[in-house]
């Protein structure tokens, strides 16, 4: 259809502009829309109403956004009349009978769908331009309306009640109603359910937290949510979100997509792309459902999220995620003496969240493992430190399974002896959400050559080497030699990634000079620029970080803007919005009430309790950004001004991404080992010419360590000390270190509990040492700092 003809020709004059643009029509009783020929339409031309293609030669009545026209198959659907049942192309229609009801046939009369309304007034069906399809009685009354009954899809103005929910699609190109929901709950909350056919549950907000640990109210039961088009969502459970680019009156919908995500989308024009102006659920591995049972998923944000099978484990669709894997021809049930049959595979860092038997507290893993041998439907168990005691959950199903660096338990699986070698069966990305496939659709308006899509795809396929650095000095290179072009092609690569994180929104210039009082409160100070402190008008406290603008373009500063949007992770500053108007250029961060590091180590505050907690926090924020992005972020400048400290000294790796994008003006040429980190902190490979990885970041991570343990910047030392190379190096390094270690410690030891920490003192030391080894390859990832730090194991 589409270009198919109108019937009413009453308005033919205005035919001129285009077919569609200046029709609107009523339906009046006894008529009919049909498949083959009619829809109605908005007065403002927003809105259609009628049958669109959902398969082949299957239609269903609903509403859509008019642009793009229909005819392409990628409209906006806002609305369907029973999604589930899809009517035949032929004979199919639409009638408002005599007495007032509307009712979908399908072919042969056979009743899809009716709106159950009476009336003996002359009533007529209406698209409103809000895009509510209302039939009106002759006084005007409402006797039914599609806003009562959405599908997956709010409008502004349309209200989420007590009586409705959004319910997903099924997939991409399948209407059908899906597994995932957002809804009020029977305690007046807003949640979002995955119900599928096996299992259901809760996953946002997350399910551990009670309602008011995740700011709601379960007071007011009104159960009412809305928003409106400048990007205001709140509901009478005390949920309130405000989209990025809140304020802009723009077409908008939240939709609950077919991922298990809530979004709000927004667009400018009729015509253009939707970009994603809000989402849910920041980490999607977090999203119940998404890969099945027995299977596990990674985030990658350069391609999404993907799913793998456990180890022993087999895909169960090819093509459908959502069913999981199956045992690869092996069963776990009842054995006479399991120990001899029963073995276990070791997966760090895997999560399955919920379907526990139960928590045996203070086991070891040898009575966990002799547990879960003799309990027959064990699967699995996760032995996990927690409450100064090791603790065993064995497992009764392996669901909800996210693979990161920031959990700590590890997962084992319970396997026949055979299989203990198997390894983890990776699907191809086939989860990877819809939000890629709109990002690429959008890079490809832009200039086609030198596409950072393409440099997005490389790095993650090399497995991310060198790419950070060397995207930047891509970037440089060409914002050089190139115009205007370019800018406009980053800035929509960055809203591309902005768009995917949550909790950002847009500053105007003049919110931050009155959050800042006139930026009176200066904080910090680096080469980037001026860190203030400042109040939000929500009364959140604020580190505002104004850029040095002369040196940034908008288009770089939406860059930065979303890569750090883009990581989520409680060891790394939260960034909450951003700032881009004319010279200005701002980011707004979380507050961290203790400032750097660096201040709080040389005034002595910090015990060694504390410091060792902060080692392990500092290396599992880096352990995220280089294992959860497979090394396509690396910090390249770690040292003790990049850590923050809350009001509970717990460490937030700061700066990251940005420094690179700064230092612009020290960058000669494509050597990029000039324009990186800091002198005292940077591995050997910078001077030597060398492959950068992310052990540059593990190097100026081990400074940072011995930092914290002698008290002493490691800058101040002879220079031979940290930037000479090979072994004589090491063994000044060693010296130095014990020197201090030993005798001379700079702080008074007593006051600092050394001595009772001991222990850890040492593992501190020798995770130092084996991190600023000069072979890059002899230093630990930074996922195994953190295994050493938490199991003490060296
Ligand atoms: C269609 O219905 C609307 C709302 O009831 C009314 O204002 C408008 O005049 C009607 N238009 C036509 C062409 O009947
Ligand atoms: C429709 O969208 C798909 C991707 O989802 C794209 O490949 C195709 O070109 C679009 N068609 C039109 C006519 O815009
Ligand atoms: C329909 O007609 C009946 C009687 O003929 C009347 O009682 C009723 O109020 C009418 N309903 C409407 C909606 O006009
Ligand atoms: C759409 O999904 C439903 C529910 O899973 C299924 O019954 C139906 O066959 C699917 N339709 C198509 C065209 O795949
Ligand atoms: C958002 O909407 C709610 C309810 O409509 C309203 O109370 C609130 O003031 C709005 N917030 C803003 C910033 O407009
Ligand atoms: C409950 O929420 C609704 C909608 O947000 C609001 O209008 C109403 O005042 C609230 N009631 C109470 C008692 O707070
Ligand atoms: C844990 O178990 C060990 C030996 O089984 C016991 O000595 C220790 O006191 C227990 N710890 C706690 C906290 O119960
Ligand atoms: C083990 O699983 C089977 C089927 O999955 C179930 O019938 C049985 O009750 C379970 N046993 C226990 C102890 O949970
Ligand atoms: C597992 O691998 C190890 C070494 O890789 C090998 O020695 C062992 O025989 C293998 N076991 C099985 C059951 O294949
Ligand atoms: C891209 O580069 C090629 C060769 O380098 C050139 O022929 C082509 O015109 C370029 N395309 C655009 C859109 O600049
Ligand atoms: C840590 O350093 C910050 C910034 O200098 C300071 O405000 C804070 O008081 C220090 N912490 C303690 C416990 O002294
Ligand atoms: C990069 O800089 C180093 C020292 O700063 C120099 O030795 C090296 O030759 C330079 N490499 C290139 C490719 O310019």
């Amino acid at each position: 259809m589409g270009t198919v003809p109108f019937l009413c020709l009453v308005l033919v004059s205005a035919l001129t502009f285009s077919f569609t643009s200046s029709t609107s029509l009523n339906l009046s009783m006894g008529s009919s829309l049909s498949v083959e020929n009619t829809e109605l339409m908005s007065p403002d031309a927003v809105f259609s109403a009628g049958f669109f293609p959902v398969g082949e030669n299957a239609f269903c009545f609903g509403i859509w956004f008019s642009e793009p026209p229909t005819s392409t198959r990628n409209i906006t659907v806002v609305w369907i009349a029973n999604r589930d049942m899809p009517v035949n192309g032929q004979r199919s229609k639409i009638t408002l009978h005599k007495d007032g009801n509307l009712v979908l046939y399908d072919i042969d009369r056979y009743t899809v769908w009716s709106s159950n309304t009476v009336s003996n007034s002359s009533a007529h069906l209406h698209l409103r331009d809000t895009g509510n399809l209302v039939l009106l009685a002759a006084d005007g009354l409402v006797l039914w309306e599609s806003f009562a009954s959405p599908t997956d899809t709010l409008l502004p103005q349309q209200a989420l009640t007590r009586n409705t929910k959004l319910v997903s699609s099924r997939s991409l190109t399948n209407y059908s109603s899906g597994f995932y929901s957002f809804y009020f709950d029977n305690d007046n909350t807003l949640r979002l359910l995955y119900d599928g056919p096996e299992v259901s549950s809760i996953y946002w907000p997350d399910p551990w937290l009670l309602s008011w640990q995740a700011g709601r109210s379960t007071y007011n039961n009104s159960r009412i949510a809305t928003f409106d088009s400048l990007g205001n969502f709140s509901s009478s459970d005390n949920f309130i979100v405000w989209t990025i680019d809140y304020g802009a009156k723009l077409q908008r919908i939240f939709k609950m997509d077919v991922d298990g995500n809530l979004r709000g989308y927004s667009r400018k024009g009729q015509g253009d792309a939707w970009s994603v102006s809000w989402e849910a659920i920041l980490q999607p591995c977090k999203i119940h459902g998404i890969c099945g049972a027995n299977s596990y998923c990674s985030y990658i944000p350069s391609s999404g999220r993907k799913c793998s099978c456990l180890p022993g484990y087999e895909m169960i669709s090819k093509t459908d995620w959502s069913y999981g894997c199956h045992p690869a021809g092996f069963d776990l049930s009842c054995k006479s003496s399991p120990e001899e049959v029963f073995g276990f595979v070791h997966l760090p860092h895997i999560e399955m969240f919920g379907y526990d038997y139960a928590v045996y507290p203070n086991f070891t893993l040898d009575q966990c493992k002799s547990l879960c041998l003799h309990l027959c439907n064990c699967t699995a168990f996760h032995h996990k430190f927690g409450n100064g005691q090791y603790q065993c959950y064995p497992k009764a199903q392996l669901r909800n399974g996210y693979r990161t660096p920031g959990f700590d338990g590890d997962l084992y699986l319970k396997l026949p002896k055979a299989l203990l070698n198997a390894t983890s069966k990776d699907g191809n990305n086939m989860c990877s959400n819809k939000l890629t496939s709109q990002l690429d659709r959008r890079y490809n308006k832009g200039n086609p050559n030198g596409s950072i899509e393409f440099m997005l795809k490389f790095a993650s396929g090399l497995g991310g080497l060198e790419v950070v650095c060397i995207f930047i000095v891509w970037f440089f290179v060409t914002r050089r030699t190139s115009g205007g072009q370019q800018d406009s092609e980053l800035e929509l690569l960055a809203q591309g990634y902005l768009q995917a994180a949550t909790g950002f929104r847009r500053f105007t210039y003049s919110e931050l000079k009155k959050a800042t009082e006139g930026f009176k409160e200066e904080i910090g100070r680096g080469g980037g620029g001026t860190v203030y402190k400042g109040i939000l008008s929500d009364q959140r406290v604020a580190a505002i970080k104004q850029l040095n603008a002369a040196n940034q373009g908008e288009a770089e500063c939406l860059a930065e803007v979303s890569l750090i949007g883009k990581l989520y992770h409680m060891n790394l500053i939260e960034m909450w919005g951003y700032c881009v108007e004319d010279k200005h250029r701002l980011l707004v961060y979380e507050y961290m009430e203790h400032g750097s590091l660096a201040k709080n180590l040389s005034s002595n505050v910090l015990d060694w309790k504390k410091r060792y907690e902060i080692a392990l926090g500092t290396a599992k924020g880096l352990a995220y950004l280089h294992e959860e992005c497979l090394e396509w972020v690396l910090h390249c400048d770690v040292k003790p001004q990049n850590i923050l400290l809350d009001s509970d000294y717990n460490p937030k790796v700061a700066d990251f991404g940005l420094s690179k994008l700064l230092n612009r003006g020290e960058l000669s040429s494509s050597n990029f080992s000039t324009i990186r980190g800091t002198r005292g902190y940077m591995a050997p490979e910078w001077v030597h010419n060398m492959p950068i990885t992310s052990k540059v970041d593990v190097y100026s991570y081990g400074i940072v360590v011995l930092e914290m343990l002698t008290g002493t910047n490691p800058t101040e030392c002879n220079v031979q000390c940290v930037e000479g190379g090979g072994e004589t190096q090491k063994k000044m390094m060693i010296e130095w270190v014990m020197e201090r270690m030993n005798g001379e410690f700079p702080n008074a030891e007593n006051k600092m509990g050394a001595e009772n920490e001991k222990g850890k003192l040492e593992i501190l030391v020798e995770v130092a040492l084996q991190c600023i080894e000069d072979d890059r390859d002899a230093r630990p990832s930074m996922s195994r700092v953190v295994e050493m730090l938490l199991h003490h194991e060296l």
